[in-house]
């Protein structure tokens, strides 16, 4: 048991196991690639690791069901145990770490921006902001960002535009329509619109006037509409949800909706969008593009430092006035810094995320051919699910055992979000891991 100190009872007299582990800052770990280590197996034999977890049951609120796994450093697609032992990683922090671990640029950002300024709040001004939101408006069509720190922070500011513009035509006019099997994050607003009972039923009463419409189906999409709603929110490719693209059709006539009943277009591009389609919003992909009036995003956007973001255009974001949204971390010097010159990377990287995309999945129906309980492969560039007929929950710990990290999602599904730097020779190594823990299944 750790003995503390009664006048200072959070600091524990004996040594934490914590101070055992490398953590700080290794030069070598942005220029050189750690020795390769044999074929993983989970660092729960690890004593190290053992104490974190315990220590970790004691302290934490237990909402977290975490693999056995504690993770030290990483490089490029590679992340490292507390014993050394390498990973594939093709899930990246839930599709955060876009770049990989320790990218040389954006370690070199980070060290150079850490020592001159981190934050100052929204009080002042700082030289990123700014730019930060000229590029995103570029990027996306739309007019004005508010930056946020999480998914779920950009999707209530986003709901916050959709009532107050709704409300400024008429006070009734404040029903937001969402999808069946959609997630747009855990805060109550954002939970209000999540078409999962699942993680809402603790929570109820949630919002009032949500109104969910299962994906694709036009009729329902006709007959929930009307002139209350004040917002549609979609994901154009559900990602919690177990990757499933809306077709462009329900999409358009999302738009055409919107735009008879006066309300807002919202795309919830926190999991699919910033460069994981292949373009730079999942919304793009559609041809002619079905451009929104509100876009949120997050993850990706500034390679790991939290920064979301929710871009409006004119017309939305006349209904923000001053004084009626804020963030005291939103859109920091160092976040916004680093999202800077991640998405000068973006820009060279698009066309190779598009091409290792198309390999990957078709790599990934090779493999469905092969194996029974693969039932379907889905999803654009890099955003790619794999849908089986039994549960998914031992491929996946078979497969950390094997050092490949992937997820899944809703029991069956398999998620890939890896990172858009990978090559094709670590497509080719997840391919031959996954192989192997797919006939596992079928012996079963
Ligand atoms: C589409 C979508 N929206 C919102 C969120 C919530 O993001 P966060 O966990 O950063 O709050 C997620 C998270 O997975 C998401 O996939």
């Amino acid at each position: 048991m750790t003995i503390y100190n009664p006048a200072r009872p959070w600091l524990p007299l004996a040594p934490s196991p914590v101070a055992a582990i490398p953590l700080a800052y290794d030069e070598r770990m942005t220029s050189i690639l750690p020795p390769v280590e044999p074929a993983a197996a989970p660092s729960v034999a690890d004593e190290t690791a053992q104490g974190i977890m315990s220590r970790e049951r004691e302290h934490l609120l237990q909402n977290y069901a975490r693999y056995p796994l504690v993770l030290a450093r990483g490089k490029g697609s590679y992340v490292f145990d507390t014993q050394g032992r390498r990973y594939l990683d093709l899930i990246t922090g839930i599709g955060v770490n876009a770049l990989g671990y320790a990218h040389p640029r954006i370690v070199k950002v980070i060290r150079e921006q850490a020592g001159r300024l981190i934050h100052c709040s929204n009080l002042y001004y700082h030289s990123y902001q700014g730019p930060l939101a000229e590029r995103l408006a570029r990027m996306s069509g739309l007019d004005r960002t508010f930056f946020a720190n999480t998914g779920t922070e950009a999707v209530e500011g986003a709901l916050k535009i959709a009532r107050a513009y709704g409300r400024a035509i008429h006070p009734e006019k404040y029903e937001i329509i969402s999808l069946d099997n959609s997630f747009h994050g855990r805060t109550l607003g954002a939970l209000s619109i999540t078409g999962q009972p699942k993680y809402r039923a603790d929570f109820e009463p949630l919002l009032p006037g949500v109104k969910f419409v299962p994906i694709n189906d036009i009729s329902a999409l006709e007959a929930a509409v009307n002139e209350r709603t004040a917002g549609i929110f979609l994901e154009m490719i559900q990602g919690e949800g177990g990757i499933y693209p809306l077709t462009p059709e329900f999409a358009r006539k999302a738009r055409e909706l919107a735009d008879h009943h006066g309300a807002l277009l919202i795309a919830d591009e926190t999991q699919c969008g910033v460069g994981r389609p292949g373009v730079y919003f999942a919304y793009q992909l559609a041809n002619p593009v079905i451009q929104p009036d509100v876009m949120c995003a997050a993850k990706p956007v500034a390679c790991g430092i939290p920064l979301g973001f929710v871009i409006a255009s004119e017309k939305a974001a006349a209904a923000i006035k001053p004084g009626m949204h804020g963030s005291t971390f939103g859109g920091g010097a160092l976040a916004c810094r680093v999202s800077l010159e991640f998405l000068d990377i973006l820009e060279e990287l698009l066309p190779s995320i598009q091409k290792s995309g198309v390999y990957f999945k078709t790599r990934l129906e090779d493999l469905a051919r092969k194996h029974a309980s693969v039932k379907e492969v889905r999803g654009f560039g890099l955003m790619l699910g794999m849908e089986l007929t039994t549960p998914g929950k031992q491929v996946v710990l078979d497969a950390l055992e094997a050092g490949l990290l992937i997820n899944c999602t809703h029991e069956t599904i398999l998620r890939f979000l890896p990172a858009y730097t990978i090559t094709e020779a670590e497509i080719d190594r997840a391919i031959k891991i996954l192989h192997k823990v797919l006939a596992k299944v079928g012996k079963q």
